[in-house]
């Protein structure tokens, strides 16, 4: 297999595109794919500052990595979800990447801002670790960009993400959702920050590369709830799929914003963003999504005190009666 520009030994094959290249002509082909997707899709210039989800993964990490590299004003922002070990590794990861390159990151700790982590919050209100979490770095990383003046939010999302949700919509047609999957979500004024995918059109396979070419060191286990998660169910299906058609991940995402997403957008927006009464982020009810998650888990939490406090009460009043 021969690299297709130089003609050298090729170490990365990308059927899709029917090619294969060598280190350099790789690591060349990437950042070209980056550079256009952020021009085409207008996502951010030279003099913007870019804030960075960073989870020390193989994503983020190179995304971080590429921006860096290209010039463009790029710091991170780390969320410690508490996730047993999965958490602390991430954040290592994260922070080690960040001083080896004298690249500005920023930490949230979820326990200490909330008294929970995202497996105590899971616990307390009986929901799926994922809906939490999710809900939770979406709100944070908007939150951290504003108040810090930033001017957009970049995740590691990549094609395969962006498929297995994009199918996942699909089959429970998921209308809302479906009509706001982008690689760019706009600022629609307010608070809300604009939130960019740059890697949307690169492969898990191929940022995995990207990164151990560049030698980053990034956290190879899968977050643990991600087991259970239905993702990886779909991205299974697709890799199927793929392997059997080069290319239909790509053609089933790109057919999709081009022809389908467009006709989906009437009445999307008709619902009118205003300010949360408790924390003044953007929402459509008049209290956000995270500030009723939050609430409900805090009142929960109390609820469950209160009882173990009056049960104790109860079995030492008991005791005192028997002796
Ligand atoms: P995931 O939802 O885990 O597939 O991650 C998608 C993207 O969200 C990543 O590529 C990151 O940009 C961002 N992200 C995930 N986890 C974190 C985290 N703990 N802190 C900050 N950003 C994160
Ligand atoms: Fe959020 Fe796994 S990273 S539950
Ligand atoms: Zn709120």
């Amino acid at each position: 297999m021969r690299c297709i520009k130089c003609g050298e030994k090729a170490i990365m094959e990308l059927p899709r595109h029917n090619s294969a290249f060598c280190k350099p002509d790789y690591l060349e082909y990437f950042e070209t794919q980056v550079a256009r997707v952020i021009r085409r899709h207008r996502m951010f210039d030279r003099n913007d500052r870019i804030l960075v989800g960073v989870s020390g993964g193989k994503d983020s990490l190179s995304l971080w990595h590429v921006l860096a590299r290209m010039g463009y004003k790029a710091a991170g922002l780390h969320i410690h979800l508490g996730i047993g070990e999965y958490s602390s590794l991430s954040y290592e990861k994260a922070l080690c990447f960040s001083r080896q390159r004298g690249l500005e990151l920023f930490t949230v700790d979820l326990a200490k801002e909330h008294g929970m982590n995202v497996t105590e919050l899971s616990r307390t209100l009986r929901r799926a670790p994922c809906s939490g979490c999710g809900l939770s770095k979406r709100y944070i990383l908007n939150r951290e960009a504003y108040e810090r003046g930033f001017d957009t939010v970049a995740t590691g999302h990549n094609l395969d993400d962006e498929t297995a949700v994009l199918l996942g919509n699909i089959l429970h047609w998921q209308i809302r959702h479906l009509a706001r999957q982008s690689p760019v979500l706009p600022s629609t004024g307010g608070r809300l920050v604009k939130r960019v995918k740059p890697l949307f059109m690169l492969t898990e396979r191929e940022t995995a590369a990207y990164a151990l070419l560049h030698g980053i060191d990034y956290i190879v286990e899968e977050c643990p709830n991600a087991l259970k998660a239905k993702s990886l169910l779909y991205k299974d299906a697709l890799a199927r799929i793929e392997a059997e058609s080069p290319g239909a991940k790509q053609r089933f995402l790109t057919h999709f914003l081009q022809d389908a997403q467009p006709r989906l957008q009437v009445g999307a927006d008709d619902h009118v963003l205003r300010d949360c009464v408790a924390c003044g982020q953007p929402t459509t009810a008049e209290l956000c999504a995270f500030c009723r998650m939050w609430r409900q888990a805090s009142e929960r939490a109390e609820k469950r005190k209160r009882y173990r406090e009056t049960a104790s009460a109860r079995e030492m009043k008991t005791a005192g009666e028997q002796s």
